[in-house]
């Protein structure tokens, strides 16, 4: 019975169980424990009616644009089995089409623990915020929330809230102007 076969099979299988355990208990000791420090503020926000130019839908639709400050520090998440982390800048607002809704606006992905000190002056929105129903018409308000989640080399994915603005008030829609000539107002071209 204890042929050569045999041996390498009870070798090979204690290897594998213990590098299991392994893995398991790097995932464990190197989870990440962050305690959430950093700020956002959002202090503009404007309704236009634009058309975007490099994504999907060009259909003619309120678009809200913001400018951000961000000054936030993910250092603490960098250890030795961080990968790379993922930042995301988001809206939460009540629609009357969806009752929550949650809009990806800004993000960015940190490799290096030397590029993770995040700080923003007047940042623009990076993605369209528009609505399912295209107009803003009925939307009041909205908060933004700075979201981090780390993707390790080995383990589960860890996510976490840094910062959140307070309720912000959606304003009025810039009322588009009609060009001398023109039948209806040329939407705002957007950087999307
Ligand atoms: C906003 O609400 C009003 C009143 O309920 C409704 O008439 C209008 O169609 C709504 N607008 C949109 C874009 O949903």
């Amino acid at each position: 019975m204890n042929t050569i076969l045999n041996r390498l099979n009870a070798v090979t299988a204690l290897a594998t169980s213990t590098i299991l355990c392994l893995v398991a208990v790097v995932a464990l000791i190197s989870y990440p424990t962050h305690k959430p420090s950093g700020r956002v503020e959002v202090h503009s926000l404007q309704v236009v009616q634009g058309q975007a130019q490099w994504h999907m839908d060009r259909h003619v639709q309120d678009f809200v644009k913001l400018q951000f400050d961000v000054d936030a520090d993910f250092s603490p998440l960098f250890n030795w089995n961080t990968k790379q982390v993922f930042l995301s800048l988001a809206a939460q607002y009540e629609g009357k089409r969806h009752a929550a809704n949650n809009v990806v606006v800004w993000d960015r992905i940190i490799r290096r623990k030397g590029d993770a000190h995040v700080k923003l002056q007047d940042a623009n929105n990076k993605y369209g915020f528009r609505e399912v129903s295209r107009s803003f018409e009925n939307v009041t308000s909205t908060t933004f929330t700075l979201k981090w989640n780390v993707m390790p080399h080995v383990g589960i994915l860890a996510y976490g809230d840094e910062a959140r603005t307070g309720e912000l008030e959606v304003p009025k829609k810039v009322v588009p102007v009609i060009e001398e000539g023109a039948r209806r107002p040329r939407p705002e071209k957007m950087w999307f």
